[in-house]
């Protein structure tokens, strides 16, 4: 069944679609490039109204770093809100029988947490470094919550954590942390730096996924949206983080850095210590496997290799 991907021009979008097309699933990407504006229903009726889509994969958001989010905040609270309520009335109007996949930062959940378990989700409030976007995706889950009361619009939510992997911007202060240090490493490696500087001590452990991971999720949806388990908000978790020492040490390893490897301790490090619970995860899908971080890292560091010029 076709499958339409909004924001498939985007780090996960084209991951998303990647994954789709190789397993023979027909897709069509969408986003402002491509000549699609979610803030414009009238547009997005009119591409749904054409491409009769069967599932729909969120992966537009007006995002960016903390910093960015914050001294942006109104904006992106604004062009966020206007794509969700854009989309949704759209396939509303277009398309209701469709089934949405929204992927969800978990920089929504509440910041005392530091194991993230579903069923807390409302449990608190956002940090404020993240105040303006993490609000947004708790509208994304009401938003669709209220369009499934009142239309029957089916979603699934997946809360993801942050992703790495192949396909991201090559712009440091774009790419998303783990992919900006990767690429940090192989730029280093490349032009024979002689030491690279770490924001914070190396010690808040985090969950990372890699993007193809998520991609194979939403394709397992897709190729069996009737298994049981999905319509409640699931993590994709794994219930394991690593340091940013412990990663730094591992990307040292992977690209042969030879370089010296420094802490700014003047940096905050933000909270020590924050994963994903991941029982749910495995009671709906019991066998997926994820893959090593290791493997992982290989990849998005051959990406890099690949697309970054010196
Ligand atoms: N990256 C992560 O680590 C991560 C982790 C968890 C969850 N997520 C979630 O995954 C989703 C995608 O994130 P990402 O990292 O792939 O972001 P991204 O790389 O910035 O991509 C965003 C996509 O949205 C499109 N877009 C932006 N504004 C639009 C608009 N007004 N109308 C239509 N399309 C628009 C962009 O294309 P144009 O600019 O051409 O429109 C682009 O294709 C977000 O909801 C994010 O919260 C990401």
């Amino acid at each position: 069944m076709k499958t339409l991907v909004f924001g498939g021009t985007g780090f996960v979008g084209r991951n998303v679609i990647g994954a789709l097309c190789e397993a023979g699933v027909e897709c069509v990407s969408s986003s402002r490039a491509e000549g699609t504006d979610l803030r414009d229903t009238d547009s997005v009726r009119a591409l749904l109204r054409r491409e009769q889509p069967g599932f729909i994969v969120n992966c537009a958001a007006h995002v960016g770093s903390l910093n960015y989010v914050s001294r942006q905040a109104a904006t992106v609270v604004v062009d966020n809100t206007r794509m969700i309520l854009g989309m949704y009335e759209a396939i509303t109007a277009e398309c209701p029988q469709a089934l949405v996949i929204n992927p969800i930062a978990n920089c929504a959940y509440p910041s005392t947490e530091d194991t993230f378990v579903e069923d807390h989700w409302w449990n608190g409030h956002l940090h404020r470094s993240v105040f303006s976007y993490g609000s947004t995706r708790r509208m994304l889950w009401s938003v669709a919550e209220c369009f499934q009361m009142q239309h029957g619009i089916k979603s699934i939510h997946f809360l993801v954590p942050n992703m790495y992997g192949p396909h991201d911007s090559t712009d440091p202060d774009k790419a998303h942390a783990l992919n900006a240090l990767i690429s940090k490493f192989v730029k280093a490696q490349a032009t024979s730096a002689s030491s690279i500087d770490i924001w914070g001590s190396g010690a808040p452990i985090r969950e990372w996924l890699y993007a193809p991971d998520f991609a194979r999720v939403v394709l397992e949806v897709i190729k069996n949206p009737s298994m049981v388990g999905l319509s409640e908000p699931i993590n994709i978790g794994q219930n394991f983080g690593l340091s940013v020492c412990e990663l730094v040490d591992l990307i040292v390893r992977a690209t042969q850095f030879k370089g010296r490897v420094s802490y700014d301790y003047s940096m905050p490090d933000g909270a020590p210590r924050k994963v994903m619970d991941d029982r749910r995860f495995r009671k709906v899908f019991p066998e997926f496997k994820f893959t090593p971080l290791s493997g992982g890292v290989d990849a998005a560091m051959a990406y890099y290799r690949s697309v970054l010029p010196y």
